[in-house]
């Protein structure tokens, strides 16, 4: 949520601000703004509602020079976005500049004290108070900006990622985290780069460091990083080298991001098990798993806690958990989770799901977890991010970096490694057979294949996608394995498109949904040859005989539910475990072109964010 971008260096800060600010708009784009000390030591800030195209029209005509700056795009959570309330806010006097990313929880105790000091109010925002307190602080103790942000950290409740600087001292950046991220870049000593991920940095540097829990960075023109912890002390400059390429933040010749990420499927999921299912299917090596086979073993219950389209992921991945190891599974929300009394103990693996790793809910969840004596396995994507540093262990997913708001490659690298995590547990417990085991490993050997073979159908969903323009809702339907593809499906149409749609399983429609049918809102049955097939198929006739139009997706050759419905998107066969992976596409391809249709901005859909780092 909101992304923050910082330089010192010896180049001009604004061009390398405004780049990095566009690389981090998935994050956060509902306005977004910078701040410079210029070469004569005036503090310029420049700050626009919209996305940063329209800061960059705005600040075009202006003063931009300088070789220190901050800047964010914003995801508003105090005040409306507008031009007041975007970020960087400026102290009273206009000395001090800051950017933030989270929420203050009693900025409206400090806004009171603040007021009694004399300290007026421009925005909206809890972030303000932040920087007028550290004004505060500075002026009524005669300290440094360093011990100012400190004092102001320990006196505020909340979540912050903050970058600050004083047009008194243009040769220093204080930066500050609790439970938001923040990365600095290491150029040397020549440049420093601060970002909330790693996206507008790999361009400059490969070195980074991740600022932990409660420290403090300070940055210094020319001189060596130095990063405080939250008891004072000097920490260790822990280096992390980048694996990113400049070309996996691009589009490559993609109109979006989205498009360019479901295409990528192939080989994502080729580079998600690669060097973990031998060729011949035999052995499946999850290091993860291997190191803590004792956890594993002696595992009484899994809980799998994630939000959004990750938890869809882990309702996958209990069906898994349950078939391969026989243990079993709750999947929570882990908002809820968090704020419940959840019963866990030392003989519960808690197993955390998270693209971007830093959804704050899923953080906490883990950490509440983790006090109550659960080893917590983490399946997350961004490396180096805050869940993968908090869980005793776990698995990267390895689908590069995700950019599209709407996740669909961290989606099916989540159900891969859900499945060679159960099937790896399940090995150990010997709750599964060889020759179960083989078919699926080798069947997950062909999912890259035959992903492309159903984005085959890309034309065709396209076409149809035409036909769904006018609908205001839309009903998804599925069982087994399938029912959280139908709510995956269901949550990627209305997140990008704005149309309303609602996913459950297909046989508890009749209790209730069924009412809503008629021939102006499309169903999509999920109706490939399984198990329980036949009654998938008894569902789309109840659509059928209410006047209800289906566009079913089903296996290649099949002959029942083409029949009834009045549309069909054939998929190859596959093992019923890992059918999710191929159906989920084509209505990845449904949402994306419906959205485009619609000429909604796919991208960035309005109101959300890519990495959810508030409550
Ligand atoms: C996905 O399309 C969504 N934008 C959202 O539901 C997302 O999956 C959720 O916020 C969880 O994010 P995470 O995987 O980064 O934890
Ligand atoms: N709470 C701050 C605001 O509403 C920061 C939000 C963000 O993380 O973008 O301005």
């Amino acid at each position: 949520m909101c992304g923050i971008i910082g330089y010192i260096g010896n180049r001009e800060a604004y061009p390398i601000l405004v780049q990095g600010l566009h690389r981090l708009e998935y994050r956060g784009y509902d306005s977004s703004g910078v701040a410079l000390v210029d070469p004569s030591g005036e503090l310029r800030i420049y700050k626009s509602k919209g996305k940063v195209d329209e800061l960059e029209r705005f600040a075009r005509s202006k003063e931009l020079g300088g070789t220190i700056g901050i800047a964010h795009t914003r995801w508003a959570t105090h005040g409306e976005p507008n031009d007041t309330n975007a970020h960087p806010h400026c102290s009273q006097s206009g000395r001090i500049a800051l950017v933030h990313n989270g929420t203050i929880e009693n900025y409206d105790v400090l806004k009171q004290a603040l007021r009694q000091h004399g300290y007026d109010f421009r925005s909206e925002t809890d972030t303000e108070v932040l920087v007028q307190l550290i004004e505060y602080v500075m002026d009524s103790s005669g300290c440094t900006l360093f011990d100012a942000v400190r004092e102001a950290t320990h006196r505020i409740v909340g979540a912050y990622a903050i970058a600050v600087i004083d047009r008194e001292n243009p040769n220093q950046i204080i930066a500050a985290r609790r439970s938001s991220p923040l990365v600095i870049g290491i150029s040397g000593t020549e440049a420093y780069y601060l970002a909330s991920d790693a996206t507008p940095i790999v361009e400059f540097t490969d070195e980074v460091v991740y600022l932990n829990d409660g420290e403090i960075a300070v940055i210094n023109r020319n001189e060596k990083l130095r990063i405080v912890g939250s008891d004072n002390s000097e920490s260790k400059i822990n280096i992390t080298k980048l694996e990113m390429s400049i070309s996996e933040l691009e589009k490559g010749g993609y109109p979006h991001f989205m498009l360019k990420e479901i295409f990528e499927q192939p080989k994502t999921i080729a580079d998600c098990i690669s060097g973990r299912i031998s060729p011949d299917g035999e052995r499946l090596t999850i290091s993860g798993v291997l190191e803590n086979r004792e956890r594993f073993l002696k595992a009484r219950r899994i809980v799998i806690v994630a939000c959004g389209t990750s938890w869809h992921a882990g309702l996958i991945g209990k069906h898994l958990f349950e078939e391969f190891c026989r243990i079993p599974v709750e999947v929570e929300y882990a908002s809820e989770f968090r704020y419940r009394h959840p019963v866990i103990g030392e003989g519960d693996v808690l197993i955390a799901v998270s693209q971007s790793g830093e959804t704050a809910d899923t953080l906490a969840a883990l950490e509440l977890a983790k006090g109550q004596g659960a080893f917590i396995f983490g399946i997350c994507n961004v490396i180096g991010s805050s869940i993968p540093r908090a869980t005793h262990s776990g698995c990267y997913i390895h689908v590069g970096p995700e950019i599209g708001v709407a996740s669909t490659k961290a989606f099916t690298g989540q159900v891969t490694v859900l499945a060679m995590v159960a099937l790896a547990v399940g090995r150990l417990r010997g709750t599964i057979d060889d020759e179960r085991f083989r078919s699926v490993t080798r069947d997950l050997r062909r999912i890259p294949m035959l992903i492309e073979e159903v984005l085959k159908l890309d034309g065709r969903v396209r076409e149809l996608s035409k036909i769904f323009t006018y609908a205001h809702n839309f009903l998804y339907l599925g069982r087994g394995y399938n029912y959280p593809a139908a709510l995956e499906g269901a949550l990627k149409l209305k997140e990008i498109s704005y149309i309303h749609a609602e996913g459950y399983p297909a046989a508890e429609m009749k209790h209730g949904p069924i009412a809503l049918i008629d021939n102006e809102m499309p169903t999509v049955v999920i109706a490939t040859s399984d198990s329980i097939y036949e009654k998938t198929v008894s569902n789309i006739q109840q659509v059928k005989a209410r006047n209800g139009r289906v566009l079913a997706i089903v296996t290649e050759g099949d002959e029942v539910a083409s029949k009834i419905a009045d549309w069909t998107l054939e998929i190859p066969e596959v093992c019923e475990c890992l059918s999710p992976l191929l159906t989920s596409i084509p209505l990845q391809l449904l949402a994306y072109h419906t959205a485009v249709s619609k000429g909604r901005d796919v991208d960035r859909p309005r109101n959300l964010a890519k990495s959810v780092t508030v409550e």
